[in-house]
């Protein structure tokens, strides 16, 4: 009997989950009003992303409550309970970190208000907590930053890494591709490794105790985002070494920033990862909120760029 339930709710594509029509946005035709946790605005990735998710949320016509954390897990899970009590329709939630999220999202769900994810994966021990994640491969994204630098450096080198906010879900796993990448190249080593926690200055002080302690042994940086790239591109020019050329530099994210820094030969190459996730987020709101059965994760495709198509492509970059 059950299968046979389960298997109509497939077909008709309906969900067993507690929203869905029926549910707590089905009840009026009211205005849609959403609330949009943010990890913050420690770059300019983050910050094409929130504009993202504003700029959709205008075009649809929802209410958007937005929630900046400051990189703070314990805010975010404030703002949940605080859109719960609102009575919001659905939540769009960036979490900072993978861990620690099953009590507040029980919270929603017992509220019958889906989440959908953008952007940052969690660890729970059950998924149905969220109705979707939306976000990149970050492991391939390691993966493919490693692919590159081992062509550029022809797999000969002493790598300093600038590692993304701990606990993140980027951070582990482009260190995880990262390393799988290189893995296979006896002649990469990473000599030191730290956290710059996303943030140019961050990565600016990094980069330059790293110089500090390794000096002209280091023949390559790899950072997890563009910001701290750009950070460590600026330690690099105060040593007084060319970024690009004396030292190798990889990134990820693909902002405007990382096109200008490879046009002037600073950047080596860079992965994107799409920040541009509002239209996404709102499809899985609304499909979530009829009813639909959704993909637990809608994965984001991304490009490569190296120095040689900087130029011509910066001036049609989007963020
Ligand atoms: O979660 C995505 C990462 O977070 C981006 O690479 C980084 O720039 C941001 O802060």
């Amino acid at each position: 009997m059950l299968v046979i339930l389960a298997a109509t709710v497939l077909i008709l594509g309906l969900s067993l989950a507690p929203w869905g029509p029926g549910g707590r946005a089905a009840a009026a035709d009211k205005k849609l009003v959403v609330g949009f946790s943010q990890v913050g605005a420690e770059s300019a990735w983050r910050t094409a992303e929130t504009k993202s998710v504003k700029a959709e949320a205008k075009k649809r016509g929802v209410e958007l409550k937005f929630s900046d954390a400051r990189n703070n897990q314990q805010n975010q899970i404030n703002a949940l309970r605080a859109f719960i009590t609102m009575g919001v329709d659905a939540i769009i939630l960036a979490p900072v970190v993978e861990t620690g999220w099953e009590p507040v999202l029980k919270e929603a769900k017992r509220a019958k208000i889906p989440v959908v994810l953008v952007d940052r994966g969690i660890k729970v021990s059950d998924d149905s907590l969220y109705v979707t994640l939306i976000a990149s491969d970050f492991v391939e994204e390691g993966r493919m930053a490693a692919k590159w630098m081992a062509k550029k450096t022809a797999a000969k080198a002493r790598i300093v890494e600038l590692q993304g906010t701990p606990g993140s879900a980027p951070a582990i796993d482009r260190k995880k591709g990262f390393g799988e990448g290189i893995a296979k190249h006896p002649d990469m080593k990473i000599i030191a490794s730290q956290s710059g926690d996303f943030r140019r200055a961050k990565g600016k002080e990094v980069m330059e105790a790293f110089l500090k302690a390794h000096g002209k042994n280091i023949d390559a940086v790899y950072a997890h985002n563009d910001d701290m790239a750009i950070g460590a591109i600026q330690a690099i020019e105060e040593a007084g070494l060319k970024a690009g050329a004396d030292i190798v530099v990889v990134s990820i994210d693909g902002v405007k920033g990382a096109f200008e820094a490879m046009v002037a030969g600073k950047l080596n190459f860079t992965v994107e990862c799409n920040p541009l996730l509002g239209p996404a987020a709102f499809d899985a709101v609304q499909g979530a909120l009829a009813g639909k059965t959704l993909p637990k994760k809608i994965v984001v495709e991304d490009q490569v760029f190296c120095q040689c198509v900087a130029k011509e492509l910066i001036d049609g970059r989007q963020y």
